[in-house]
This record gives C-alpha cells, sequence and structure tokens, in this order.
C-alpha cells in the first residue's frame, strides 16, 4: 500500500491511574502493537491539576468533571501517540464505549471495566482533539520517527 495510507493519523492514548495500578500497561500495548499500530512515543506522568484541567477542558459544566479530575490526580499516568491508518477511530474502537457496561467483550474495557468512573484508558475522540492532545501532552521532540520492520506485511 501507499505511504500515505499508512502513517496518516496519530493518536492521543492514555491508560489512566487505574489502569496503570492495576498492571495494566502491557495487555493494553499489546492490543495496539498486535493490530498494527506504531508507537511513536510513551511516558509515564503525574501531571498537574492544571494540566488535567486543560485535557477535559470541553467537560469543566459536566457534574463529573470534578470526580474525573480528582481519579486523574489519583496515580501516574501511561501518555502515548500511536500511529497508523484511522488511529483516531480505531483506538476508540480497541478502548470500547465510555462506559464499560455499553462495551462489547474484547474491547479493553468491555474487558477490563465496569465503572464508567473507573475506565482504565482515554483515546481521542477526533483528528483535532487528537492533535490538541498530543500538543498538551508532548513536546515535538518526544514524538519518534522509524519504520517498523513489519510494516511491509501490515500495509
Ligand atoms: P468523555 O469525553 O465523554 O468520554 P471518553 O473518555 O470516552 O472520550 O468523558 C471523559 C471521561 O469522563 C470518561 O472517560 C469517564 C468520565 N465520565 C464519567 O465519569 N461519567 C460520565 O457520565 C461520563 C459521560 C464520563
Amino acid at each position: 500500500e501507499e505511504a500515505s495510507n499508512m502513517s496518516s493519523e496519530q493518536t492521543f492514548i492514555a491508560i489512566k491511574p487505574d489502569g496503570v495500578q492495576r498492571g495494566l500497561v502491557g495487555p493494553i500495548i499489546t492490543r495496539f502493537e498486535q493490530r498494527g499500530y506504531k508507537l511513536v512515543a510513551m511516558k509515564l506522568v503525574s501531571p498537574s491539576k492544571e494540566h488535567l484541567e486543560k485535557h477535559y477542558e470541553d467537560l469543566a459544566d459536566k457534574p463529573f468533571y470534578k470526580g474525573l479530575v480528582t481519579y486523574m490526580l489519583s496515580g501516574p499516568i501511561c501518555a502515548m501517540v500511536w500511529e497508523g491508518r484511522e488511529a483516531v477511530k480505531t483506538g476508540r474502537t480497541l478502548l470500547g464505549a465510555t462506559n464499560p457496561m455499553a462495551s462489547a467483550p474484547g474491547t479493553i474495557r468491555g474487558d477490563y471495566a465496569i465503572d464508567v468512573g473507573r475506565n482504565v484508558c482515554h483515546g481521542s475522540d477526533a483528528v483535532e482533539s487528537a492533535k490538541k492532545e498530543i500538543d498538551l501532552w508532548f513536546k515535538k521532540e518526544e514524538l519518534m520517527s522509524y519504520k517498523p520492520a513489519n510494516f511491509d506485511w501490515i500495509y
């Protein structure tokens, strides 16, 4: 396939504090790797309240906002950028529905979560928000550029 189809999108995926504490970093990374996506950035971080408020600024007037920010402050977060064809949309598919009770088995939330307030992972919901989130969580020089050895077999 053409190179333009291979790496057309990047998405921001984060393993939330519950996912890190429960030892789900490996299983979640494995799902993205096995599907064929390329890891272009990753770090374990404890962001400030201000950083998380910025990340969730669109939800500021929701009743769950305060609890959401407290939950996100409760431990380290594994922040990642994954790249590949339709990475944003397919990333959300791999994660499952926001409410784990509506997530199909086989999805990350459908396999590992029960409560919407402890739903293990985050994924950008659109290409535009992915760009904003990647920019918020990563410096330019933290994004790696390389060609995985398996790409000629995936595309
Ligand atoms: P949202 O951006 O709507 O969902 P998603 O993470 O799938 O993009 O909400 C952000 C997070 O807020 C969501 O992952 C879990 C939390 N949340 C609640 O705690 N209660 C709720 O009723 C909703 C809709 C979300």
